[in-house]
């Protein structure tokens, strides 16, 4: 089944064509990066999904439902914008409990969940990135939803916070919860992520398992303990050395376990490749 399906969605501001005809499907059980440079259409393709703002054209379904038509489904799909959208002096509790009235859900569970006990009285302009990205995942999840689609959740968070954030999209996906989750920066969503669609200039420029996006004959970089030995383990392959390190074109995983059987001890690991399919799909490397 597809968790959302979006067929040649067109939206002007003005002369300003936005989206110039964006298709991708999002399947459901994933957790799919929505990628692309700022100003691609991220943010207006996800107003399009919670209906804050109507398309010129083309198609759009959440769960098999058009969100214009059947405004049901929203019971099953919820939002998690950067910034809270909501009056800012209201506390948390009062956030909480007008989510509950609109949507249901245990607000007592929520609280408990996600630690939130010491901060229901502050008001919502008050609260970190973090703690406010917390908040909105709390309230977000009360009416158990199928789906959440978040325009980049993790843009002001700082890396403990952003840990956070990762594992619990993490564990609300082993519980059956797809995600849609947008970013500008690839790389900030890999360790989350399953599938990727790029978006590039108002049109969907690739989407598919995040490996596929990778490019096949990227060039790793390892650093190892015993440069000869590796060497030797390698030969016959496409290796050369750069500096202190060994630049490899192979499958990582494959490369890393014949090092480590053989005694090699990687120390580093990295390729460019996530940045280069970054590039290659959104045309800032042109
Ligand atoms: N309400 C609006 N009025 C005019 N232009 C807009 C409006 N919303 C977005 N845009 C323009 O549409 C393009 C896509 O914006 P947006 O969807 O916010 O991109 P992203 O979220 O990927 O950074 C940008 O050029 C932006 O300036
Ligand atoms: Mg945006």
């Amino acid at each position: 089944m597809t968790a959302i399906s979006l067929k040649d969605v067109r939206k002007s501001f003005g002369r300003y064509q936005a989206l110039k005809g964006v298709s991708f499907n999002v399947q459901e059980g994933s957790v799919t990066g929505f990628v692309g440079p700022n100003g691609a259409g991220k943010t207006t393709t996800i107003k399009v999904m919670a209906g804050l703002v109507r398309p010129d054209s083309g198609e759009v379904r959440l769960l098999g439902r058009d969100p214009f038509e059947d405004v049901e489904v929203m019971n099953e799909v919820s939002f998690v914008f950067t910034r809270l959208m909501y009056p800012p002096t209201d506390t948390v509790l009062e956030y909480l409990e007008d989510q509950a009235a609109v949507f249901g859900g245990d607000v007592k569970k929520a609280i408990e969940e996600f630690d939130l006990k010491v901060h229901l009285k502050k008001k919502l302009s008050e609260l970190s990135s973090g703690l406010a990205q917390r908040v909105q995942l709390a309230a977000a999840l009360l009416k158990s939803p199928k789906l959440i689609i978040a325009d980049e959740p993790a843009a002001n968070l700082d890396p403990p916070a952003r840990n956070e954030l990762y594992e619990r999209i993490k564990e609300l996906n082993r519980k059956g919860v797809t995600f849609l989750i947008s970013s500008h920066v690839l790389s900030e969503l890999e360790r989350v992520i399953d599938r990727v669609v790029f978006i590039s200039d108002g049109r969907v420029t690739f989407e598919g398992p995040l490996g596929e996006a990778l490019d096949r004959g990227e060039e790793i970089y390892l650093l190892v303990d015993n440069v000869e030995k590796a060497l030797s383990v390698l030969s016959g392959r496409d290796v050369r050395k750069d500096g202190a390190y060994l630049v490899v074109r192979v499958d990582m995983a494959e490369a890393i376990s014949s090092l480590e059987k053989a005694g090699v001890r990687v120390l580093i690991a990295r390729r460019s490749s996530l940045d280069e399919a970054f590039k290659k799909y959104t045309n800032l490397g042109g």
